[in-house]
């Protein structure tokens, strides 16, 4: 069984970022994860559109943003500009869901919602026919790096449950602190989309880590 991995940017050199993004090219990921953070939404502060565009430049990969800010409509054609791919928003910040969904369906983005940790996926019941992906995070946003929260494996279940109850097929992706230990189960539950920030970027091979982290 293979899975997309998505390694996030968040942990790359950022006073390299053309060899990173060279590395990422020749890798087997064919997402590349991009964490924008506000400082408001999230206590850290990462990257937002110029970054991105440079970042694009780089890759004519996947790119997967996820925004941990407050106000996501008003990023979402700035960062379509800047060249997203797919834009996941979080549920916590979103006052018309549903709305804003559709507009970034509208920008020719995958729309995608994250899930905080405290959020139950159940959440979402109502909304799973405007949603194209599901990220389930398995640390509390703002910071690469973290332990991965065990709970997360019982909030997959339940969604790939609601998923074909609702005869679904948006992609389960799992952010935060996934690593060698983990990734199996998480295949093995249900998960398509497995983000990694330390667990590629710290290996001695990232290239390698992408690959053992994508399969049995
Ligand atoms: C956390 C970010 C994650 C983070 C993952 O707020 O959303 O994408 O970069 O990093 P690791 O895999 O190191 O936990
Ligand atoms: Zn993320």
């Amino acid at each position: 069984m293979s899975v997309v991995v998505a390694p996030s940017v968040l942990s790359a050199d950022f006073s390299d970022l053309k060899s990173e993004f060279a590395m990422l090219n020749a890798s087997d990921a064919p997402w590349i994860h991009l964490d924008v953070m506000d400082g408001v939404f999230v206590p850290n502060i990462s990257f937002g559109m110029p970054v991105i565009s440079a970042m694009r430049r780089l890759t004519s990969k996947y790119l997967d943003v996820h925004l941990m800010s407050v106000k996501p409509d008003d990023y979402i054609l700035p960062l379509k500009k800047a060249g997203a791919d797919g834009l996941t928003v979080h549920y916590e910040a979103c006052l018309h869901l549903d709305r804003t969904l559709a507009q970034i369906r509208a920008e020719g983005m995958r729309a995608g919602v994250a899930l905080n940790p405290a959020t139950p996926v159940e959440v979402l019941l109502d909304v799973l026919h405007a949603v194209e992906l599901v990220c389930l995070m398995s640390v509390n946003p703002g910071f690469g790096g973290q332990s991965f929260l065990e709970r997360t494996y019982d909030k997959l279940s339940r969604l790939v449950k609601m998923r074909s109850d609702a005869k679904s097929s948006f992609f389960i992706e799992i952010d935060g602190g996934v690593n060698f230990d983990n990734a199996p189960r998480l295949r093995g539950l249900g998960a398509d989309v497995l983000v990694a920030g330390n667990t590629v970027f710290a290996a001695p091979s990232p290239m390698e880590a992408v690959r053992k982290l994508a399969r049995d």
